[in-house]
């Protein structure tokens, strides 16, 4: 196996990657690993001599120093993975790449990239011959190394040749690789980025259920731990299920304390989720559990307004449950109903972004490939796949006969936990909103309808009737007599 540069001008590389970060060497080492030869690039050549250094003897890698020793280490047609910073860092590589490559030649851009980006992108590479692929790739560090979950998009000529090397390097589950041509142009980040903002919205719910326990029934954090691990068995199952249990009962080396409770309890974000809600606003798709999930880490990172407001009241209306186990049991309920409106809420919108761009994204392949790899990777996925198999217009989740019967048969609880959650003062922004999302959408009839009225009034924006067809305004300001448009 070769692991410096090669000398051979026959000994080609299969795919080549730039930008040698942790995502970037787990992923070149990823495809070494399934034995493709590798090329590697980095800006500066200490992080690909380091990599070579450490792992060199996995596999089959060729140490390039430039972009033009880079390219010509890679068999026609070439295929170089980005894996660099989102943003001007990415457009600076294409450019350069570009420059380098010839007519046929693949670009794959692996990072986290907005999908207008991506769009333009693709655009100006087909423009000079070039494939261009955004491809949507999620499982964190561990997961680029052994088997992430891969959404690419871009041309699907290019998959043709691109697609049998990232079946092979992603997660694979019952046999079928976690990896799959999503559409054209910038429909894999799209779905990437949808993917993150259910992870937002799974994490929030997840946080949610954890501070119910904590602090309506004030279980120590290890039981509360316990009571994730024993989640995991059931329906819940999920990678970020079976952490929360193992974050939970992580004690702080340095003072004894649950690791949770030295933590600060401030949410970071990188952006997806705000992409994502963005996203949903211009579509005009409620994405109400994500947005709530963005809202709530916003929130937490309002440290100023929130030291202020903490002598606010919370009132004295509520008393914590009697029988704790049947409280745990209702929270279990409600955290799947919630997931279940968040997870019907983020395929909407790619069936929403997937009609807007033209884009005929198959929402049960994508259900698919998030069954292993991904962060958001979970048991109820094979559900959600079989959901579109049996009807692939499915207009919501929650019309699937299972996942129907699945949320009725827990809505009392749901509406249980809502409830003790206001009247004792504990936020529960995603269960709560996902819950007002249910009763919205099963609703005959909706406030819209005032809203309507009051529209006409201020405004002669006009409203429909319910007994016929047409256009319809109030002389608010006159007699107050109907006038058809
Ligand atoms: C993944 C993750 C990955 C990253 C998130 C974190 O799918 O592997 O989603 O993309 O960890 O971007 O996002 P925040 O920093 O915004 O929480």
């Amino acid at each position: 196996m070769t692991n410096t540069a090669s000398t051979s001008p026959t000994a080609k590389a299969q795919i080549g990657v730039t930008g040698l970060a942790v995502m970037g060497s787990n992923i070149a080492r990823n495809f070494a690993h399934k034995g493709y030869t590798v090329a590697l690039h980095n800006r500066s050549i200490a992080k690909t001599d380091a990599l070579l250094a450490e792992h060199g003897s996995e596999g089959s890698f060729i140490r390039s120093e430039t972009i033009a020793e880079f390219v010509d280490a890679l068999e026609k047609p070439r295929r170089v993975l980005i894996m660099v910073k989102a943003g001007d860092p990415t457009d600076a590589v294409i450019n350069e790449l570009a420059d380098a490559m010839e007519p046929g030649d693949i670009i794959i851009d692996g990072g986290n990239s907005l999908y207008t980006d991506t769009i333009r992108r693709e655009k100006a590479m087909a423009d000079r011959g070039l494939h261009f692929v955004g491809a949507g790739i999620s499982g964190g560090e561990e997961g680029a190394l052994n088997g992430p979950s891969i959404m690419p998009g871009g041309p699907a000529e290019s998959y043709k040749s691109l697609g049998p090397l990232l079946e092979s390097i992603s997660a694979h589950v019952d046999g079928e690789p976690c990896c799959t041509h999503i559409g054209p142009d910038g429909s894999g980040h799209f779905v990437k980025m949808v993917h993150n903002g259910i992870e937002y919205a799974d994490m929030q719910l997840i946080g949610e259920a954890y501070d119910l326990m904590r602090r309506v029934l004030d279980l120590p954090v290890a039981d509360i731990a316990d009571v994730f691990a024993q989640w995991n068995t059931g329906d819940l199952e999920s990678y970020l299920i079976e952490i929360t249990a193992q974050v939970l009962a992580q004690t702080d080396a340095d003072t004894g304390k649950p690791l949770v409770d030295v933590i600060v309890d401030e949410a970071g974000q990188k952006g997806t989720g705000r992409w994502t809600v963005k996203s949903a606003l211009d579509l005009g798709i409620p994405t109400t559990g994500i947005a709530e999930a963005v809202f709530a880490r916003a929130l937490s990172s309002s440290s100023g307004q929130r030291k202020q407001a903490q002598g606010l009241a919370g009132g004295t209306a509520g008393t914590a449950p009697a029988d704790k186990d049947a409280f745990v049991d209702d929270i279990r309920a409600a955290l799947y109903a919630s997931k279940v409106v968040a997870y019907a809420q983020g395929f909407d919108q790619i069936s929403a972004g997937s009609k807007e761009y033209d884009w005929n994204v198959d929402r049960g392949s994508l259900a698919t490939i998030w069954r292993g790899g991904c962060i958001i990777r979970a048991k109820f996925l094979n559900r959600i796949r079989d959901a579109y198999a049996d009807n692939p217009d499915l207009p919501s989740l929650l019309l699937d006969p299972y996942f129907r019967d699945a949320v009725e048969s827990g809505v009392d609880a749901w509406r249980r936990v809502v409830s003790t959650a206001a009247l004792m003062g504990v936020p529960v922004p995603a269960f709560a909103s996902s819950l007002s999302y249910y009763d919205g959408l099963r609703s005959e009839r909706l406030p819209a309808a005032l809203t309507q009225g009051l529209r006409d009034y201020f405004g002669a924006h006009t409203y429909q009737r319910i007994d016929k067809p047409g256009t319809f305004h109030t002389l608010w300001g006159g007699d107050r007599t109907e006038v058809e448009q």
